[in-house]
């Protein structure tokens, strides 16, 4: 999957970047589109997802994970929740050598379940969440597999350096959240 970065606003405190689910939402618009070609059919041009920046970030090491033994770390913010996961997998944006390194946030796009404490290494599956039972498959981009939510979780987006693990941004709006903002609850 594309991944493209749209601008930041500062905000008054001169460190955070924003980016509201109105924008959020017609850039994503903005990015999908439809072409004819001749004979009359029509396909979809590839979805390219956006990205919010965040300050880079040094969540891990590749040595120090084990396979299918989720970590848990805060990012942006210290009250977002997410893990870091090697599924055993390759996986959308995934890093390390077998490129099945990812990290999602842990909180259910429905209504802000918990997810904590629920990932299937059999599936390489976070949920199913404890409230209406949704679960998201970590190897396609946190995409929803079963249940009442319907917005991929969101997924961190990482960097390695040598055997170091980054967190530079989030794919996707954290639940609770009207913009990729501490603060700014909706
Ligand atoms: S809050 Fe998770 S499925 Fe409803």
């Amino acid at each position: 999957m594309d991944i493209k970065t749209i601008s930041m606003h500062e905000h008054e405190d001169g460190e955070r970047a924003c980016m509201s689910r109105r924008q959020f939402l017609l850039a994503g618009g903005a990015v999908v589109t439809l072409a004819a070609v001749p004979g009359g059919l029509t396909f979809a041009a590839p979805l390219q997802a956006l990205k919010a920046d965040y300050p880079r970030t040094k969540i891990g090491s590749l040595s120090a994970l084990k396979l299918g033994k989720p970590v848990a770390f805060a990012y942006p913010y210290p009250s977002v929740r997410n893990i870091l996961v090697k599924l055993g997998a390759p996986a959308g944006a995934g890093v390390g050598k077998d490129g099945d390194v990812v990290a999602f946030n842990q909180q259910c796009t429905h209504m802000g379940g918990p997810l904590d404490g629920t990932y299937k290494e059999k599936h390489q599956a976070l949920g199913p969440c404890p409230l209406h039972l949704t679960t998201f498959d970590l190897t396609r981009h946190g995409m929803v597999i079963s249940g009442h939510g319907t917005e991929s979780l969101p997924q961190i987006v990482l960097e390695t350096q040598g055997d170091d693990i980054y967190a530079v941004g989030v794919l996707g709006l954290i639940w609770g959240y009207s913009a990729n903002t501490a603060g700014r609850r909706a």
